[in-house]
Order: structure tokens, then sequence, then C-alpha cells
């Protein structure tokens, strides 16, 4: 199977709510690893997700994984919230695996596997809604990590939590990354963004305004936006001032 970069994000729009939240976005990730998407509230970072994981479809525009046909790309995306369902944590990350149709015993491989992974095999029995915050995200990632995506989409996958679990959260994250899955992550955490991404991706009212190598966009962004988004000058002064 041919690679899935580069991922193109071609001239994506979206209207939701009768506002244009995606409003001609154009990007082109060619590299592997992470990419961080950045920029404020209401920018439509979480919306980007949704369309590139096809849960959203764009109203315009498209999205592109290289030579590859998008239905065949294998795709997970960890919400910030993680909806857990009322079951074991083994059930849950089980759960994700319905739609490969596997047999029993190699979901249970799988499972006990990915729940290794993220250092949860010993509460597998325990019910999902007994674990810690960080603990959930950690299944999440569980959960997302047993269907083997070959694009892991990460909406904020550490905030509210302690830097204890963020680091971990990371280092699992940079681990799947180096295993080969192409990783794009939403966060405000600029030091997060700093430690493991490659390339930042700055959002601003719906459109990519700047795209760059991670020390260059976060040490010497070059558009205005940016650098108000990066220096913290928001969220409400600035906007009136850019805009
Ligand atoms: N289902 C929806 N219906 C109507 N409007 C929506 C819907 N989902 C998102 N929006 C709007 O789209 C805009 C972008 O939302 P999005 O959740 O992508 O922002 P974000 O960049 O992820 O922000 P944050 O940093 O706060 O998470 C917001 O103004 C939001 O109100
Ligand atoms: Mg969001």
């Amino acid at each position: 199977m041919s690679a899935i970069l580069p991922i193109v994000l071609d001239n994506l729009s979206a209207r939701l709510g009768g506002r244009p939240v995606l409003d001609g976005l154009n990007a082109t990730l060619s590299r592997p690893n992470v990419t961080a998407v950045i920029g404020p509230n209401g920018a439509g970072k979480s919306v980007l997700l949704r369309v590139v994981d096809g849960l959203v479809p764009a109203d315009g525009g498209a999205v592109r994984f290289g030579l590859r046909p998008t239905q065949s790309v294998r795709r997970a995306l960890v919400f910030q919230k993680p909806a857990l369902v009322r079951a074991s944590v083994a059930r849950n990350v089980g759960l994700a695996l319905i739609p490969a149709r596997l047999g029993s015993s190699e979901v249970r491989d799988r499972v006990e596997a990915a729940l290794r992974k993220v250092g949860l095999a010993d509460r597998a029995g325990d019910p999902a809604g007994k674990l810690s915050g960080g603990e959930q995200q950690r299944l999440a990632l569980a959960r997302a990590a047993v269907t083997e995506p070959e694009l892991l989409l990460l909406d904020e996958p550490t905030a509210n939590l302690d830097p204890g679990a963020t680091e971990e959260i990371e280092e699992l994250v940079a681990a799947m990354a180096r295993a080969g899955t192409k990783v794009v992550l939403v966060s405000h955490n600029l030091g997060q963004v700093a430690r493991i991404a490659d390339d930042v991706l700055v959002l601003w009212k719906g459109r990519a305004v700047e795209h760059g190598a991670v020390d260059r966009v976060l040490a010497n962004p070059r558009t205005p936006e940016a650098r108000a988004y990066i220096n913290g000058e928001l969220p409400w002064t600035s906007f009136a001032a850019v805009s």
C-alpha cells in the first residue's frame, strides 16, 4: 500500500451554523512524524480534524492522501473529551475493532497489546468510568492505536492533565510517530508543540496563515496572526488589531 503523504488540504471550506468555519484552507503536509495545528479558540482546528477524519464533509475543496483513495486511509481521531462507553477498559478498546471483523482471539491479543502500550494492562477489567482523567486519555489513545492507524488525529490530548500524565501521553504519541504513524496534533500547549512536533500549521479564522518548521515558527512567526497567537496577545484585543 502506498504512502498517505503528502496530505493535501486543498482549498477546504466548511460552513456550520450558517457561518464559514473553514474558509479556503490550504496546506500540504509532506513530512512524516508530527504536525501541530495551533491557533486561537474558534479558529477551526477541531473542525479541521473532523473534516480530515471524514466525520464532517467539507462544503468545498478536498483532502487528498498521496495517491491513495481517501476511503482506504486508516484514520483515528482522539477527541479532547474521550467518549467512553459504560463498560470495561478492555471492552472500550475492543469496540474500536468491530469494523475490522477480526476473530475473537486476535481481538483479545490486539486489545491486550494496546493496553500494555499505554500502561493500562492491569486495569483491563475495570469500569472505564473509574479511570482518572489522564488514564482515560491513555485509554482513548489505546483505542486509537489498536486500529493501527496510518493517520492519528489528536485534539488537545493532554488538556487538563498534570505534567507527569502529559509527558506519558507525549511519549506515546512520539513513539507512534517513530513507528510510522503520521500524527496531526491540535494543542494550545506550545511547550508540547516544541517537544514533539516537527512542523506547525497556524490557523486563523478558518484559514492556514502560516506553516513551517516548529523551531522557526515558534521563534520567529512571520505573519501578524501567528505572532499574536504565539506571543499570547490573545484573545480579545488583538483580534481587532490584526483582522
Ligand atoms: N456543529 C457546529 N455547529 C455550528 N458551529 C460550529 C459547530 N462546530 C464548530 N462550530 C463553530 O466553528 C468554529 C470553529 O470551531 P472549532 O471547534 O473548530 O474551534 P477550535 O479552533 O477547535 O477552538 P478551540 O481552541 O476553542 O478548541 C467556532 O466558531 C464554533 O462555534
Ligand atoms: Mg477545538
